[in-house]
């Protein structure tokens, strides 16, 4: 292995703005490369397609909580505080756990987040979204984040957990302090208010998600979420189907007002939304990287073997615009058939709350383009920054005149 000093340095100021032209140069030179994030961690990050999708369905590529103990491993000795636990997170939910506990809390919470459950928001996804694009007039220059990404997803979230109307407001404002911070307080103080929730519904159950993952068992009644397991799923629940869901809207519509001839071709043909949806996700990942995973065994991907005990991150992004499987990937063609994506993910650990992405990207979108039909950028497309996140791909703001 190289001397590490000279390793690249992955997740500088540089990388979050132009993150794919980065990752292109990565791929383009080999399936995997080693890098170092700021944190001081050694990673491999996987940029192929078909490497990418290699790595996610392999038995021998891990996630469990033995994460720390290998991160520590692979901290670079001139690091200053480097803390390896940040990639384990708020453990004991299913991303960070592998078979069989993975399978076990998969089936648990799959019974009670099914596409039933999905669909039946449909009339009330839209609802949200006509009562958020009711607010403004055409012409009006807002930040479409704030407008619609945020609270969209963050509505749809917390109705369907059963937060109840009183304390949305406090839920809201605990997510966005989580999602702004990444801090270990916020986490726990978004923990707390899971814990009481729950306390709350087990007294008396209702309809909603978290009443069914409370009362979600195998057949014997034996096997129910423990008090940690529902207080992690549902914190999992609502970072992952927040964060993204944002990003998805944001970064398509972006993504269609720089492209306007697919634009005016969508605005044309209102049944090429579906698939559109599919095209930005492919095009603009809102999730950049996956959560990290580890080997125990070394791994071969193509003339790169990643030796066991290494931390590796997937990148989504560059995956998805891998010319070997999507030729002319950097260009946005709302007709062309993105269904092969991995904005996903893939594997045992794809995206549970995929269909309702989906839902909300296809209403968010389509209301928009509705509402607003001469939609366009209030500032250049240069002045846009993207936020310094690892995991997530997503603007700091979108400045739209409506
Ligand atoms: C997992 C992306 C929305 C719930 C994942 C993973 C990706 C992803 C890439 C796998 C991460 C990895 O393997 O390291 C997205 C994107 C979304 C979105 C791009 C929006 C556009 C949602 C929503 C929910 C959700 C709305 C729920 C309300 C989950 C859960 C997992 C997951 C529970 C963990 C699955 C497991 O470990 O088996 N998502 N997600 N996601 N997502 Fe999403």
């Amino acid at each position: 292995m190289r001397p590490t000093a000279t390793l690249p340095m992955l997740f500088t100021a540089e990388f979050f703005q132009d993150s794919h032209r980065i990752e292109a140069a990565m791929r383009e030179q080999a399936p995997a490369t080693l890098v170092r994030t700021p944190a001081g961690l050694r990673v491999w990050v996987v940029t192929r397609y078909a490497e990418a999708r290699a790595v996610l369905s392999d038995p021998t590529v891990h996630k469990g909580p033995g994460i720390v103990e290998v991160a520590r491993r692979n901290v670079e000795a001139d690091a200053h505080g480097a803390e390896a636990e940040f990639v384990a997170g708020l453990g004991g939910h299913m991303l960070a756990s592998d078979p069989p506990d993975h399978t076990r809390l998969r089936r648990l919470v799959s019974r009670a987040f099914t596409p039933g459950r999905v669909e039946a928001m449909r009339p009330r996804v839209e609802e949200i979204t006509a009562g958020l694009l009711a607010a403004h007039r055409p012409g009006d220059r807002v930040d479409l984040l704030d407008m619609l990404a945020f609270p969209l997803p963050i509505t749809v979230i917390s109705e369907l957990l059963g937060v109840p109307g009183h304390d949305q407001d406090r839920f809201r404002a605990l997510s966005n302090e989580l999602v702004a911070t990444l801090s270990p307080d916020a986490a726990a103080a978004v923990a707390g208010y899971l814990t009481e929730l729950i306390a709350a519904k087990r007294a008396d159950l209702g309809d909603d998600l978290l009443s069914a993952l409370i009362d979600a068992h195998d057949g014997d009644d034996s096997d129910r979420l423990s008090e940690h397991e529902l207080v992690s799923m549902a914190f999992l629940l609502m970072a992952a189907g927040f964060e993204t869901t944002v990003n998805l809207i944001g970064n398509g519509v972006l993504a269609l007002l720089t492209h306007p001839d697919q634009l005016a071709a969508l605005r044309a043909d209102r049944a090429l939304l579906r698939g559109a949806v599919e095209e930005l996700l492919r095009l603009q990942s809102p999730v950049d990287m996956t959560t990290y995973r580890y080997t125990t065994e070394p791994l071969d991907l193509g003339a790169v073997r990643i030796p066991a005990d290494a931390l590796v991150l997937v990148s989504l992004g560059a995956a998805n615009r891998d010319e070997a499987r999507f030729p002319g990937a950097d260009t946005l063609d709302l007709t062309r058939p993105a269904g092969g994506h991995i904005a996903f993910g893939h594997g045992i650990h794809h995206c549970l709350g995929a269909p309702l992405a989906r839902l909300e990207g296809e209403i968010a979108i389509g209301g928009l383009l509705d509402a607003f039909p001469g939609l366009s950028l209030a500032v250049p497309v240069t002045e846009l920054a993207w936020r310094p996140s690892a995991i997530v791909h997503g603007l700091e703001k979108l400045p739209v005149v409506l």
